[in-house]
């Protein structure tokens, strides 16, 4: 079986080529092979507003997306005709952005008379940890997916049965660090300039707040974070008399923020494990690159003897191969009708289709 699979959930257009195991056969473990992926950042366009926007977002995906998929099939060496079916992330994401990807898919499926597979793009995220181990048993774990769009924890039994435990009330952690970094005057996106900058910092310098760090609910909040960054640094810039900050005082800054979130998300991921008693946990997501936050989490499962799958940074940040999940929705005969539509937001699972 050989999958096509398209990303267009935020600001990355994906397209990826996947052969699949033989199911039923395969057992639990059949993973399937990446046979390409490629990925067209919109970094340079959005860079200027230090954030995505949509609109903008939307305009990338409707040029890149055909250019890409023409792309994935020529690496893979196959054209479309020996595709047999279609994958595309349908949520969470920007509806305008979601709606391209999930248009051509449609448009490919009716086209060449194969099966459309609607994928969860978090659950992309957390089988992305799968793909990258073919060898080793991911699930059941907990999942958590730490990006630009999100920070939320999963309780996962199986690849496409993903329940979710709780998010972000506010800013998701990528998005801290990219408003962070702008605050600082650092460039975007604003989590390697983060990192990179904190390199040079104390991180005990500020004490940040971390928002429900002794709550019981499985909840992150960064905004408030963010705020504190603004205040220190406009009391510091006033203390000064200086209107930018020095050197010094952006890596003390840059450290002591970076140091929060990680503890957040490293307290509220052994939180998760507790409270579901599971021995596995995946990651997910482009802010799972931070070296800060891979040493602390690396360091807390280890004493937790917590196995700990983080793939490689490709398969970290949006791309396409992750929707290869829908294999196995396709071998559990969960395909989509043509009149599938996105959703923005995050799904409980009461909620699916
Ligand atoms: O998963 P991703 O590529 O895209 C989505 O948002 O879906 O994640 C991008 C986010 C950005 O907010 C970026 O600042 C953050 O991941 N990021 C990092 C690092 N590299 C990327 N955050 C912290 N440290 C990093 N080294
Ligand atoms: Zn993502």
């Amino acid at each position: 079986m050989i999958l096509l699979a398209i990303e267009t959930t935020c600001d990355e257009t994906g397209a990826a080529v996947l052969e699949g195991p033989t199911f039923p056969d395969a057992g639990p473990l059949a993973v399937p092979r990446i046979l390409s992926s490629v990925v067209s950042s919109q970094i340079g366009l959005h860079q200027r507003f230090g954030g995505v926007v949509p609109e903008i977002a939307s305009r990338a995906h409707v040029r890149q997306v055909v250019p890409m998929i023409d792309e994935a099939l020529k690496q893979a060496g196959l054209g479309l005709k020996d595709v047999g079916a279609i994958a595309v992330a349908t949520r969470p994401g920007l509806v305008g952005a979601l709606v391209v990807g999930l248009t051509a898919a449609k448009a490919l499926a009716l086209a060449l008379d194969v099966p459309l597979v609607a994928v969860d793009h978090l659950e992309g995220h957390l089988y992305a940890c799968q793909l990258a181990h073919p060898d080793r048993q991911v699930y059941p774990c907990v999942g958590l997916v730490v990006s630009g769009g999100h920070s939320s924890l999963y309780a996962c039994n199986g690849p496409v049965d993903c329940e979710l435990l709780g998010g972000t009330i506010d800013d998701a952690a990528g998005e801290a660090f990219d408003k962070v970094a702008s605050l600082l005057g650092l460039g975007y996106p604003g989590g390697p300039e983060i990192e990179r900058a904190a390199k040079a910092g104390n991180p005990k310098a500020f004490a940040f707040p971390r928002s429900f760090l002794r709550d019981p609910r499985l909840a992150f909040s960064f905004s408030g974070l963010k705020t504190a960054v603004l205040y220190a640094l406009r009391g510091q810039n006033e203390e000064r008399g200086a209107v930018e900050p020095s050197p010094e005082l952006t890596a003390d800054l840059a450290a002591s923020f970076q140091e929060a979130v990680v503890d957040v998300l490293v307290a509220k991921t052994l939180q998760a494990l507790d409270r579901t008693g599971l021995a596995r946990l995946g990651v997910g997501g482009g802010v799972a690159a931070n070296g800060r936050f891979r040493e602390k989490l690396g360091a807390a499962m280890a004493k937790k003897g917590i196995e700990t799958f983080i793939p490689p940074l490709a398969l970290c940040t949006d791309n396409a191969a992750m929707a290869g999940v829908a294999l196995l929705k396709l071998a559990a005969g969960q395909t989509a009708d043509l009149d599938v539509d996105v959703t923005a937001g995050l799904v409980r699972p009461a909620q699916r289709a």
